[in-house]
């Protein structure tokens, strides 16, 4: 699990395999590039394994994912999932995983999404052009940023009077904390079936 932030989707991974949902997956392992992350003491309470890698800190992108997929082999690591994880990763690096990473893009992609796009952004350009619908999108990564094969989406109604706050509060709600965790047991199942 690769992350960022406050961790809400994580949570909804863990929330997901503590009751069942998922059952074909274990998170073993919560990747944050920022130590200040929420969701690293998200993970630390739910008893995963946490690492640190920063970018700033290895001084370059290439140094970052060396690093990165030096650890995630470490691990043994067959599914890569981006929670609210928000550094581009590059083609040197997606090549590594073809198909093995998941990202949750708060749009119904092909709409405000790619490069700039990301976290309050994607909401605040879906409030000015005046879209009615929004949702989510969870889809494989490749080199092109949000480009990937789709594996679900969930569409969210917009309301009158929202703001760029609560209209994310809702799509996390109504769509990515559901598709997430449906898509990684999806997924999961499948490189199950194809390792047995
Ligand atoms: C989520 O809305 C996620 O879809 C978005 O950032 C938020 C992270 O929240 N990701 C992107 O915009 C990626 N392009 P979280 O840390 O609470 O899961």
């Amino acid at each position: 699990m690769l992350v960022s932030g406050g961790g809400t989707n994580l949570q909804a991974l863990i929330d997901a395999q503590q009751s069942g949902l998922i059952k074909n997956g274990e998170i073993v392992l919560v990747v944050s590039n920022n130590k200040g992350a929420f969701a690293l003491t998200r993970a630390e309470k739910a008893g995963i394994a946490t690492a640190v890698i920063s970018k700033k800190e290895l001084g370059s992108q290439d140094a970052f994912e060396d690093k990165l997929l030096e650890t995630l082999k470490e691990n043994g690591i067959d599914l890569i999932v981006l929670a609210g994880f928000m550094v581009i990763l590059s083609k040197r690096f997606t090549d590594a995983y073809p198909e093995r990473i998941l990202n949750v893009h708060p749009s119904l992609i092909p709409a405000f999404c790619g490069e700039g796009f990301y976290g309050l952004h994607v909401h605040e350009a879906a409030l000015a052009y005046g879209v009615k619908v929004t949702g989510a999108t969870v889809h494989f990564v490749n080199e092109i940023p949000d480009g990937g094969r789709i594996i679900m989406q969930k569409a969210v109604e917009i309301k009158e009077g929202d703001t760029p706050e609560v209209l994310q509060r809702r799509v996390m709600e109504e769509a990515e904390w559901k598709i997430l965790p449906l898509s990684v047991e999806q997924v999961s199942a499948q490189i199950k079936e194809k390792k047995a």
